[in-house]
């Protein structure tokens, strides 16, 4: 099966034939990369003649003893012992019997990988950021944080290499960081990875693979289409309409081309973790469907890259994601916070009972009218990176103690003319005339659509409750929401974040209620 399919990826795509008497590692492997630490271990693999033998080994600091292993059907690959985090190392593979079939790594460190995905927010450069000249600035001060990009490519077949790297393992510097605009390197992976090495104090291995203007379909795998009933392609849906003369983008938004081509060849990668910024894309788009596909598409990619890494990588690794931030200012259009909630599948919060080890970080008062890059594109995605970290460090590290969610209610209170709404946590609160909504009507009502819904002013507070008046419903109160708008408040003036005000509340909506 397996040399069935290599087989036949070798005929389809043309280049790889060439790689087939060549001794080589694959693709992404190079210079200054960092390697998953213990307790995991390091895949490495490459390419080289049948039946050869390929010897490992490690020049270091911690001894490692020589891995042996036979090329089979053009493929060699070893798991290296758990390391730990340090480094350098050169790692040498030696091809026996052939003249001059050695290739070194130099540089090596040991650490943890974590994987950047998703569209333009995560594609959003360090150069495009607010302070972004003194942001690029400290970029040779982190020289432990290294950083691999993958090139757009797409593909109709799973691959197994990455056809090309945009930017292959390096040390940080101002220019690799910088630009241009869009392409090198992810602010958001970039912040996150420096400030996680900040409290890690161990190499940081960051991966981008990215690419504007995607939906999560282009990202998962047929399982993942199949499971949540998106096989069949509307090509036709208004959503495609802008892009119809641009081929190139037209092609990106195909199911699975971006899993094939800069997914798939990572899985025999061992990694930490994921961190993910995409969903603009989906709320236009087969928005409905969000809630079965962005959760589907997390296991896929953890059961895939648990196989792939022949189970060093974790099989419920640690998945961090950005909710969505804001569009457009006064819209009334309801595809952001329905695509907010889906992103959580329908719990409002993360980690959840559906996605476990998952965290989340809320951008909902990150809002940028004056973006140069448009306001879907807000310029400060330093306190975006920061929660995300601040849910690493609890759900990837177990870290104690780390505050890392806004708060969530536990429950509602209808009590004449007020509800109570409860917290577990200690809450900061902030007046607000219309941040909290109610579903008012005749009847007992299934509140999901944005009919019925009327401000319910926020009339006092405790340390972890809000009551909020519903003196102006004659009717019945069937629902609760808040903050269930595109742009719902100004930049960091949410009216409820965590005591400290570091974490904004995210959004709810109750609509079967009481
Ligand atoms: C790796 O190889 C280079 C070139 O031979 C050498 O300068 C360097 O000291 C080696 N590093 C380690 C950790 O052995
Ligand atoms: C890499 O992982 C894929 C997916 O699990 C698998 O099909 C392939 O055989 C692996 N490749 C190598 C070289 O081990
Ligand atoms: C930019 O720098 C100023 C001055 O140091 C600081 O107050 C501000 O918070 C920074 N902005 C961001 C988004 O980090
Ligand atoms: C509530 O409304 C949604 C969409 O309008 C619909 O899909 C769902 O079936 C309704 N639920 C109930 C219990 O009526």
């Amino acid at each position: 099966m397996y040399e069935l399919l290599l087989l036949y990826l070798l005929c389809a795509v043309g280049p790889l034939n060439a790689f087939r008497e060549e001794f080589r590692f694959a693709s992404y492997y190079g210079d200054h990369m960092v390697l998953q630490k213990a307790p995991e271990q390091s895949v490495l693999w490459g390419y080289g003649s049948d039946g050869a033998e390929v010897i490992v080994s490690l020049e270091g600091e911690q001894q490692n003893r020589k891995h042996s292993v036979l090329v089979q059907s053009g493929i060699w690959r070893v798991a290296l012992e758990p390391m730990e985090a340090r480094g350098p190392y050169n790692v040498t593979a030696v091809q026996q019997g052939t003249a001059n079939a050695q290739v070194t790594l130099m540089d090596i460190l040991f650490g943890d990988v974590w994987l950047c995905g998703g569209q333009s927010n995560m594609a959003y450069t360090l150069s495009q950021v607010f302070n972004a000249s003194e942001e690029l600035a400290m970029a040779p001060q982190f020289p432990n944080v290294r950083i691999f990009m993958a090139a757009l490519e797409r593909s109709n077949t799973e691959l197994l290499d990455l056809p090309r790297a945009e930017v292959p393992w390096s040390i940080p510097s101002a220019e690799l960081l910088g630009s241009p605009e869009f392409t090198h390197f992810s602010a958001v992976c970039w912040l996150f990875g420096r400030y996680l090495y900040k409290t890690l104090g161990y190499p940081v291995g960051l991966v981008e693979s990215c690419w504007g203007g995607t939906p999560v379909e282009a990202w998962s795998s047929h399982r993942v289409l199949q499971k949540c009933g998106l096989e069949n392609q509307d090509l036709r849906h208004p959503r495609f309409t802008p892009y119809k003369t641009m081929p190139g983008l037209m092609v990106a938004w195909s199911n699975s081309v971006l899993w094939n081509a800069m997914i798939h060849p990572l899985l025999n990668m061992t990694i930490k973790g994921a961190i993910w910024y995409q969903g603009e894309a989906n709320t236009e788009y087969h928005q409905d469907k969000y809630t079965c596909a962005f959760p589907a598409m997390i296991d896929d990619w953890r059961i895939s890259f648990h196989k792939g890494s022949g189970g060093q990588t974790a099989p419920d690794f640690p998945f961090g994601f950005v909710q969505l931030s804001t569009f457009h200012k006064g819209s009334v259009s309801d595809g952001f916070p329905n695509l907010r909630w889906h992103q959580t599948a329908g719990y409002g919060y993360a980690p959840n009972p559906r996605m476990k080890r998952t965290f989340m970080a809320v951008a909902l008062d990150l809002p940028d009218e004056e973006s140069p890059w448009g306001s879907i594109h807000p310029r400060n995605k330093q306190d975006v990176a920061y929660r995300l970290t601040l849910g690493a460090r609890a759900v990837a590290y177990g870290e104690k103690g780390v505050s890392f969610q806004g708060p969530f209610p536990v429950k509602l209170l209808l009590k004449g003319d007020s509800i109570n709404i409860i917290y577990t946590e200690s809450v900061s609160v902030t007046r607000s005339k219309t941040i909290f909504e109610i579903c008012c009507t005749k009847a007992k009502n299934n509140c999901s659509s944005n009919e019925g819904w009327v401000p319910a002013p926020i009339i006092h507070w405790g340390l972890s409750y809000i009551q909020v008046s519903v003196v102006q419903c004659q009717n019945i109160v069937s629902g609760v929401r808040y903050a269930w708008k595109d742009w719902p408040c100004d930049i960091k003036a949410c009216p409820v974040y965590s005591v400290d005000r570091v974490l904004p509340a995210p959004p709810f909506i109750v609509n079967h209620w009481p």
